[in-house]
C-alpha cells in the first residue's frame, strides 16, 4: 500500500458565489496538482444522464463489426477510430491493448483556422451507423470543457496569477475526447503488454470517467503503482505534461497505466482539456522566479507528442527506450 493517496475534491464551490470557499478549493486543487498530480473531482457538473449516454455510445460503437468501424478510421488529423495496435507509448515494447474513438470541437471542413493549418482543430468523423452519437458526444464535450475551464481558473487563482491565465480566450479549444475500450485479457499481463502502457498525458488536464471495472493505476513518488479505483459520481483528473510545463514545473504530470482485471472488459471516456488552438504556453513565474521553459505553441507541443505515440503517424520506430522510460500520451 502506498502512503500517498489520491485526494477527492468537491468542486461545487467553483461556481464562485462564495469567494472564500472557492479559494479554499483552488488551494486544495493546487496542492493535489503539486504533489500527486492526480485527484478525483466530485460535483463536476456533468449529469449522470450524459455520462450514461456516452458510455452506451461507446458500447454500441465498439460492438459494431470491424468494417463499420473502419468507415471512420482515424483521419490524418486524428479524428475517428484507432484499432487495437494503433497506440504505442514511446519506449514501450508492445502496443496498447485497446480501441479508441477520438473526437473534438465539431468544426466544418471549410473552417478557416483548420484550413490555415490549425492542425489539432479538424472535422470529426461521425459513424453513419450510430446517428445519435454526434449529439451525445458533443454535449459531453461541452460540459466537460466547462468543468475543465473551472479547474483551470481555479489553478490560476491558487497559483496567484490572474484567473484567466490559462484561458485568455477559448473560442476554439483543441480539447479532444476519447471513448476507450479495453478488451478482456485472458492471461496474467506480460510485462510488456498493457491496456495502456505507463505514460504521462501530453496536454493540459485529463478528465476521466471510468466504468465500475477498475484497472487504472498511478505511480506514486516511491515508484509503487496505486489503484485509482472507480468512485461513483467522480472524474479522475490528472495534470498533463503541458500544464506541468505551464506551471513552471510546480505541477506534476504523473505516470499512469491501465491493467484491467483478468477476464473483464473495460470502458472509459477520457476528455483531454486543452487551450485554444493559437495559445502560447508561457510558464507562470512568480516574483523573482525564472521561467524553466521557453514559450511554446500548444499545438506544436501536443503534435510532437502525437507523432511519437500513434503507429499510423510513425514513419520510423522510436528508439528502444526500455519499459520504465516515461511515456507520453494524448
Ligand atoms: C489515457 C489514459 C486511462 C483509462 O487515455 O491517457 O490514461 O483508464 N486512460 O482509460
Ligand atoms: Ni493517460
Amino acid at each position: 500500500m502506498s502512503t500517498e493517496r489520491i485526494p477527492i475534491i468537491d468542486v461545487s464551490p467553483l461556481d464562485g458565489w462564495n469567494e472564500v470557499a472557492c479559494r479554499h478549493v483552488a488551494d486544495e486543487l493546487c496542492e493535489a496538482a503539486c504533489t500527486v498530480g492526480f485527484f478525483y473531482v466530485r460535483n463536476h457538473g456533468v449529469s449522470r444522464v450524459q455520462l450514461d449516454e456516452v458510455f452506451s455510445a461507446a458500447r454500441n460503437f465498439f460492438a459494431a463489426p470491424e468494417e463499420k468501424k473502419r468507415s471512420v478510421a482515424i483521419s490524418p488529423f486524428h479524428r475517428g477510430w484507432l484499432e487495437i495496435g494503433a497506440t504505442k507509448m514511446a519506449g514501450s515494447a508492445a502496443s496498447d491493448v485497446k480501441e479508441s474513438f477520438v473526437w473534438g470541437l465539431d468544426i466544418p471542413p471549410d473552417d478557416p483556422d483548420f484550413l490555415a493549418g490549425g492542425r489539432l482543430l479538424a472535422p470529426n468523423q461521425w459513424p453513419l451507423f450510430l446517428p445519435e452519437m454526434r449529439a451525445q458526444l458533443m454535449a459531453y464535450f461541452q460540459s466537460t470543457q466547462l468543468c475543465g475551464q473551472r479547474l483551470l481558473r481555479a489553478f490560476a487563482t491558487g497559483l496567484g496569477v490572474r484567473s484567466d491565465y490559462f484561458l485568455t480566450h477559448v473560442d476554439k479549444p483543441v480539447s479532444r475526447g476519447a471513448l476507450i475500450y479495453y478488451p478482456p485479457r485472458s492471461s496474467e499481463p506480460d510485462v510488456a503488454e498493457f491496456g495502456a502502457a505507463p505514460h504521462s498525458d501530453f496536454g493540459t488536464l485529463t478528465l476521466l470517467a471510468q466504468d465500475e471495472v477498475g484497472g487504472l493505476q498511478v505511480k506514486d513518488k516511491s515508484g509503487v503503482w496505486i489503484d485509482a479505483d472507480p468512485i461513483e459520481g467522480t472524474f479522475v483528473v490528472n495534470v498533463g505534461d503541458l500544464l506541468a510545463r505551464w506551471s513552471n514545473g510546480r505541477f506534476e504530470s504523473t505516470p499512469h497505466r491501465v491493467v484491467n482485471p483478468l477476464g473483464q472488459e473495460r470502458y472509459s471516456v477520457a476528455m483531454f482539456v486543452d487551450p485554444n488552438w493559437d495559445s502560447v504556453v508561457e510558464p507562470v513565474t512568480l516574483a523573482g522566479e525564472c521561467a524553466k521553459h521557453k514559450p511554446v505553441g500548444c499545438v506544436d507541443y501536443i503534435m510532437d507528442r502525437y507523432d511519437e505515440a500513434f503507429a499510423y503517424r510513425n514513419k520510423e520506430e522510436p528508439p528502444d527506450g526500455g519499459a520504465e522510460e516515461l511515456n507520453r500520451a494524448h
